[in-house]
């Protein structure tokens, strides 16, 4: 890689410890640990989720807690491996007491993300909940729109929290990540 490219940024590694010294909203002031993501540079399937909670904070690491648990148990059941998806969040720092990221925290942290999509270019970006679906799409109303793909790339279904809160939602929450099984196999050559 051409030393120019690595200092754009142009890998995933060096934008997460980007990530890690980032200061460009006030969440870096309260975190224990910045959440970058993780997975392989190249994962065919992202995830995208909200912003790290307590345990994320601890670990360094997304979906790590109880609504991580859900997800791997929902995954799993949809015939999908944890370790071949790249998951990440919108918000890579945790908001105190786990409350919404703001619209100047979404909106400072939104380039962080473009970039990882960028760097691993997947063919599915499925998206957990209403923050990343507004963030990314503009669209809400995830009661709605689960299950929709929109431009051949994005999968909108419930935050796995959501599904812990009323599990007569699993079963469509499984269907809806069992789509990713189809999408993670068409061409990814794209222009974003
Ligand atoms: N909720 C999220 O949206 N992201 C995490 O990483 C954990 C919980």
């Amino acid at each position: 890689m051409l030393a120019e490219e690595y200092m754009c940024g142009n890998d995933l590694s060096e934008l997460a410890r980007e990530i890690m010294r980032c200061e460009r909203c006030g969440l870096s002031q309260t975190r224990r640990n910045a959440v970058p993501g993780e997975g392989p540079e190249d994962a065919r399937v992202m995830m995208v989720g909200e912003a790290p909670g307590a345990a994320e904070d601890l670990a360094g690491r997304p979906f790590v807690g109880r609504a991580g648990a859900l997800l791997d148990r929902a995954l799993d059941l949809a015939g999908l491996n944890r370790s071949e998806i790249f998951i990440t969040n919108v918000v890579k720092c945790r908001p105190p007491g786990n409350r919404r990221p703001s619209s100047g925290e979404i909106r400072a942290c939104m380039p962080y993300l473009r970039e990882q999509i960028e760097i691993i270019r997947p063919s599915a970006i499925c998206l957990l909940g209403n923050i990343p679906a507004k963030a990314i799409l503009g669209v809400q109303g995830v009661t709605a729109l689960r299950g929709r793909v929109f431009d051949d790339l994005y999968l909108i279904t419930f935050h796995p929290a959501a599904v812990l809160r009323n599990m007569g939602r699993m079963e469509l929450f499984v269907s809806d990540l069992a789509k990713l099984r189809e999408m993670r196999s068409v061409n990814r050559v794209r222009q974003l």
